[in-house]
């Protein structure tokens, strides 16, 4: 068999993971390789979080947050939005390939983007192969 990634989803409790909730409910199929992560908002998720991810197993982080101008905390998705230039500047500071990280918005009414975006993670990383760890 060949390699399997591990994803990391952290899911914010209004959107992403109402939506995976969904999905399980209408039996939609997603890829075992990811493992979520509950999150009040995508806002919560600080830089070394990702980084302490990928440092300790995950091949891949996905971040998913209500729609822009959607977050219940007002702008929380805008501070990640903002957040995820710095990551991307620390994924290559340690010589993660950037394209192990991603952030997407989605709703809680939207289980299809949310499978969508597991998937495509999944098999971008499989291409990708293993984090490259010391
Ligand atoms: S509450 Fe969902 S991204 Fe802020």
């Amino acid at each position: 068999m060949g390699f399997e990634p591990k994803i990391i989803a952290f899911c914010c409790n209004w959107c992403s993971y109402a939506a995976a909730d969904l999905a399980g409910t209408a039996r939609m199929q997603y890829p075992h390789n990811v493992r979520i992560i509950r999150v009040m908002c995508s806002g919560m998720v600080h830089p070394e979080l990702v980084l302490d991810a990928l440092a300790h197993g995950a091949d891949g982080v996905l971040v998913l947050g209500c729609h822009l101008g959607e977050c219940h905390y007002q702008d929380g998705n805008q501070k990640a939005l903002a957040r995820s230039a710095v990551i991307t500047e620390l994924l290559e500071d340690f010589s993660y390939e950037t394209e192990r990280y991603e952030i997407s918005w989605l709703s809680s009414s939207e289980p299809d983007r949310l499978v969508k975006a597991f998937t495509d993670m999944t098999e971008r990383i499989r291409k990708m192969g293993q984090v490259d760890r010391p």
